[in-house]
């Protein structure tokens, strides 16, 4: 699959779903991963990976005994990852975001310490964008943090009405700009 070309095709096809253009920068998935305790991550859990640019990154980090469960609804952005990732650590997830705390139970695993999003919330409906939030936000243990790039701040309020803390970094350095939104779970 080649990724850029490939990421455009599938925004024309599903605009709403993808999102963007074009996969993220490296300068984006470092900032993604600034915030990023990866010492004391066990689980993480990646929704909307694309072409996978943040999953390589997390793969790098995330220690031996970790695993990812990756949520990614595009059938053509699904197919490509199971041939990109065979890393036993990693459980590829061909469904919804919203569906977090169901795959969790299926792979007996309590909470997820980590949540990075790439999900356009901005352009979902206001229903699946309300009902991963609050998906995500169960799924943490206290203290974990929720990490997602969006082009715009349309929907800071929307994360903040979940999240008790919330900081908001941000890159030029990306097709389009982004902001960074690192949030924290504190009850
Ligand atoms: C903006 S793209 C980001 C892709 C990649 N992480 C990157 O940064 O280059 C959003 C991704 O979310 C996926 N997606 C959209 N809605 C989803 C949902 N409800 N559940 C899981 N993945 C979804 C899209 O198919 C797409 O791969």
């Amino acid at each position: 699959m080649k990724k850029k070309s490939s990421f455009l095709q599938q925004f024309w096809k599903q605009k709403k779903m993808v999102g963007a253009m074009a996969p993220s920068s490296r300068f984006l998935a470092n900032l993604m991963m600034k915030n990023i305790d990866f010492t004391k991550a066990d689980v993480i859990v990646e929704l909307g990976p694309g072409t996978g640019v943040f999953t390589k990154r997390i793969l790098e980090k995330m220690h031996p005994n970790a695993v990812i469960l990756v949520f990614e609804l595009n059938d053509e952005f699904f197919y490509s990852l199971t041939h990109i990732f065979k890393d036993p650590r990693v459980h590829l997830i061909h469904d919804s975001a919203e569906k977090i705390e169901h795959y969790l139970t299926k792979l007996n695993l309590s909470q997820a310490d980590i949540v990075v999003s790439s999900l356009p919330l901005a352009v979902f409906p206001p229903q699946l964008r309300d009902a991963v939030l609050d998906a995500s936000y169960k799924s943490l243990r206290v203290n974990g943090n929720y990490v997602q790039f969006q082009y715009s701040l349309t929907s800071k309020k929307h994360i903040k009405r979940v999240f008790e803390k919330v900081s908001i970094d941000f890159t030029p350095f990306n097709f389009p700009p982004a902001f960074v939104y690192t949030c924290s779970k504190e009850n």
